[in-house]
């Protein structure tokens, strides 16, 4: 049975982190809206030309064109892989879509598992990223280098990038939205029964034994 989990958290608390270590143990397909709508600035799309402004800004894109990407993301895969939401939904009307999303699909949603972070290590932890320029694999400049100096442990590229947004003043924005608009939908899966909570501030393979101790229960 595929499984369909959210991981959700604010920004700079280990999603995309997680989910690429998901992608690489269990062969779950990730889909983060952020990289989708990265992939549509740099290719300049119509989507991609309405969400550049707003994603520098540290502001939400609208809940239509991130639900409408999700819900193409899934056409495309086969009815059993299984699926980490990573940064989706991000609001109220997005949590409301993706139920009739996954329901359109005979699909339901197994966890939510949120990552608890302090909010002061999140600065540091975002302006310190960097990734692969070739195969996206997230880096740290303290707490995640390169086993080879230059050299990403992926799939050997010696380019590497840095994000737009990932800059101090952008990051608080960010986290503002976070608090406004995300977190305010945790009491509907917490309703449910779905919420897991893990400590985000652990060792990033703490943290991946603790969602896998959640995936395997
Ligand atoms: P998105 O790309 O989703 O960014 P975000 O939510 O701000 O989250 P990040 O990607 O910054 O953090 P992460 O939790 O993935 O952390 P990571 O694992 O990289 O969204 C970007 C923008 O797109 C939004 O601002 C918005 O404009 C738009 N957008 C996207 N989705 C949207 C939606 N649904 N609706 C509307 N708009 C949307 O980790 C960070 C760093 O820390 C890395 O360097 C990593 O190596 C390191 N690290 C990770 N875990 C640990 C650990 N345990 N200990 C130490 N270091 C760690
Ligand atoms: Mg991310």
């Amino acid at each position: 049975m595929a499984m369909n989990i959210i991981l959700l958290g604010p920004p700079g608390a280990g999603k995309g982190t997680q989910a690429s270590r998901l992608v690489d143990e269990y062969g779950m397909v990730q889909l983060s809206t952020g990289d989708m709508l990265r992939a549509a600035v740099k290719a300049q799309s119509e989507i991609g030309k309405q969400a550049e402004a707003v994603m520098k800004s540290g502001g939400l894109v609208s809940d239509e064109i991130v639900s409408g990407l999700i819900g193409d993301k899934l056409d495309s895969l086969n009815a059993d892989t299984s699926v980490i939401f990573d940064g989706y939904p991000r609001t109220a009307a997005q949590a409301e879509s993706l139920d009739e999303i996954l329901a359109a699909r005979s699909r339901k949603l197994d966890h939510v598992i949120e990552l608890e972070v302090d909010e002061d290590a999140l600065v540091d932890r975002i302006t310190g990223r960097f990734t692969c320029a070739k195969c996206g694999e997230g880096y740290h400049d303290r707490y995640k280098l390169p086993k080879v100096e230059g050299v990403c442990d992926h799939c050997g590229s010696t380019e590497f990038k840095r994000r737009a947004d990932d800059n101090e003043e952008t990051v608080r924005t960010r986290m503002a939205e976070y608090r406004a608009k995300t977190a305010p939908i945790l009491p509907i899966y917490d309703a449910r029964g779905l919420v897991t909570r893990v400590d985000g501030m652990a060792k990033i393979d703490a943290v991946n034994d603790a969602i896998e101790a959640i995936l395997k229960a």
